[in-house]
C-alpha cells in the first residue's frame, strides 16, 4: 500500500515508525516531515494545509491512503478535498473536525448525545465571564473556544489571572468557563469509520511544563501506556474501554453521523476520572502527541490495515487491535523557554548514544538538518524530541528513557524528571 502521512512532529514520526515495522512493509512518504522522518522515508516539500496541493500530489502519485497527523489540515478541509477525489483518507472532514476546533460545538454534540462532561458556560463578554466564574467558583477553568495550539486553557485559583486570560481570548472570539474537574486524566484513542469504533490502549499525558504538575500547560511533556491503576478501579483495561465506548465514543459518533457529519479518523477522548464518574474534558480529532509515541510501539496489529479500514468504512469487519504486555514511557525534550517563546536553531548531539540504550527509539518533533545532508541536527521548535522507551516494567522503561535522555545535548533544553514515576 502507498501511504502519505501529513505532518512534521513526533506523532507523525511515531506513526511512520509503526507503519515501517509491518511485514510486508507499506510504501510510506511524509509531507513535510522533519529531519528524523527524512532519515527513514521520502519527504515531500508540500504544504500539508493546502487541500489542492495535497490532493493533486496524491492523485499524481497514486497514493492509496492519506493519514492526517495534525489538526490544522483537518480544519483547512484537506480530508474533504481528498475524499471528493476518491482518495482514502484517515482524518475527518472539516465539519466533523469541529469536535476539536470548536469547544462550543463539542459541548453541543455531547449534550445531544448524553455524554458526561463538565458544566460549561459560553461567554462573549467579560461581564458574562465574570458571572460564570463566580457561579462555578475556584479553581477557575477558562478555555478559548477555537483552536489555540494548547495555549487556550487556563486552570487557576487566581481570579485576576482568570480574568486576564478571559480578556485576552475574548479578543480572538468567545471563551468557555467550565467547572473544575478533579481526578486522574486519561487519553483514549478510538479509530472510527463513521459508524463503528475500535479502541487503542489508553495512555496518560503530562500537560504541565514542570515536575509535580507545576508550570504552564504545554502540548504535552511525556506520557506512558498502559495505565495499571485502571485494573483496580474497573477490573481491567478492557472493562474500562468498554464503558467509554458505550457511554462516550459510540454516542458521539452516532450523533455526528445523524447530523450528516460522520467522523472518520481518530477520536481522541480526553477523560477525567472524578469521584462522581468519568467526564470528557475534550475531544480531539487526531492522534495525541505525545501519547501516540507510547501507544503505537505497543500495538501488535498492523497499523496500516486499521487506518485503511477506518478510511474505507470497514472497521466493523476487524477484531479489536492487540497490544503487547510491554509498557512504554516517553519523555519530551523541550527547547529553552518552551512553552512561552522557545529558542530554536540550536545543535542537538548524542542521539546515536541514546539509541544504543536497549528498548529506546527517538521520535523527532522539531528538527532539521543544517546545511547539506549529513550536516548537523538543529532544533526548530518548542518540543524537539520524544525519547521513547519500552520495557517489561515501568521502572525498566523509565530508567531506559532517562538514560537515553542523559546522552542527548541541546543547550538550554529541559525535560520533566517525573514521567511515569507514579506507576514505577
Ligand atoms: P484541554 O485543552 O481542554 O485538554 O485542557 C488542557 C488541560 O487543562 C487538560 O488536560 C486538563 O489538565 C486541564 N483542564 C481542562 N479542563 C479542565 C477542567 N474542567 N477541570 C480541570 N482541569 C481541566
Ligand atoms: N497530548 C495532548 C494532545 O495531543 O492534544
Amino acid at each position: 500500500m502507498k501511504i502519505l502521512v501529513l505532518g512534521s512532529g513526533a506523532r507523525e514520526h511515531a506513526i511512520i515508525t509503526a507503519l515501517l515495522r509491518e511485514q510486508p512493509r507499506p510504501s510510506v512518504e511524509c509531507a513535510p516531515g522533519n529531519a528524523g522522518i527524512a532519515a527513514e522515508v521520502a519527504v515531500v516539500a508540500l504544504d500539508a494545509n493546502d487541500p489542492v496541493a495535497v490532493t493533486d500530489y496524491a492523485v499524481l502519485n497514486s497514493i492509496e491512503l492519506v493519514v492526517i497527523g495534525p489538526e490544522a489540515p483537518l480544519v483547512a478541509g484537506v480530508a474533504d478535498a481528498l475524499r471528493a477525489r476518491g482518495i482514502a483518507v484517515f482524518g475527518p472532514d472539516r465539519a466533523a473536525a469541529a469536535l476539536e476546533g470548536s469547544k462550543t460545538f463539542a459541548k453541543r454534540i455531547m449534550d445531544e448525545a448524553g455524554v458526561p462532561t463538565g458544566r460549561a458556560v459560553r461567554a462573549a463578554s467579560l461581564t458574562e465571564a465574570e458571572a460564570a466564574l463566580d457561579e462555578f467558583g475556584a479553581p477557575y477553568v477558562v478555555k478559548a473556544d477555537g483552536l489555540a495550539a494548547g495555549k487556550g486553557v487556563l486552570v487557576t485559583s487566581d481570579r485576576a489571572a482568570a480574568l486576564d486570560h478571559t480578556t485576552f481570548w475574548l479578543e480572538h472570539g468567545s471563551v468557555l468557563i467550565e467547572e473544575f474537574l478533579d481526578g486522574q486524566e486519561i487519553s483514549l484513542f478510538l479509530l472510527s469509520d463513521g459508524h463503528t469504533v475500535l479502541p487503542l490502549s489508553p495512555a496518560q499525558d503530562y500537560k504541565r511544563a514542570l515536575d509535580d504538575d507545576a508550570g504552564p500547560n504545554t502540548g504535552g511533556m511525556g506520557a506512558y501506556s498502559p495505565l495499571p491503576w485502571l485494573d483496580a478501579q474497573f477490573g481491567s483495561e478492557n472493562e474500562f474501554v468498554d464503558e467509554i465506548i458505550e457511554t462516550v465514543a459510540l454516542p458521539t459518533i452516532r450523533q455526528l453521523a445523524t447530523e450528516g457529519t460522520p467522523f472518520v479518523g481518530l477520536l481522541y477522548c480526553g477523560l477525567i476520572l472524578t469521584d462522581v464518574g468519568i467526564r470528557v474534558i475534550e475531544f480531539n480529532a487526531r492522534f495525541g502527541d505525545p501519547e501516540t509515541q507510547v501507544v503505537l510501539p505497543r500495538l501488535l496489529t498492523p497499523l496500516s490495515g486499521l487506518l485503511f479500514a477506518a478510511a474505507t468504512g470497514t472497521l466493523g469487519t476487524l477484531p479489536r487491535p492487540e497490544f503487547s504486555a510491554d509498557v512504554a514511557v516517553t519523555v519530551v525534550l523541550a527547547s529553552e523557554n518552551y512553552p512561552q517563546d522557545p529558542l530554536v536553531g540550536r545543535e542537538i548531539t548524542g542521539l546515536d548514544a541514546a539509541l544504543r540504550v536497549p528498548g529506546v527509539t527517538i521520535a523527532h518533533a522539531a528538527t532539521a538538518t543544517a546545511g547539506d545532508e549529513g550536516g548537523t541536527l538543529v532544533s526548530t521548535g518548542g518540543r524537539v524530541l520524544s525519547v521513547v522507551a519500552v520495557g517489561a516494567s515501568f521502572s525498566e522503561a523509565r530508567s531506559r528513557a532517562y538514560e537515553a535522555l542523559g546522552q542527548v545535548s541541546l543547550e538550554g533544553s529541559h525535560y520533566r524528571t517525573d514521567i511515569a514515576a507514579r506507576v514505577a
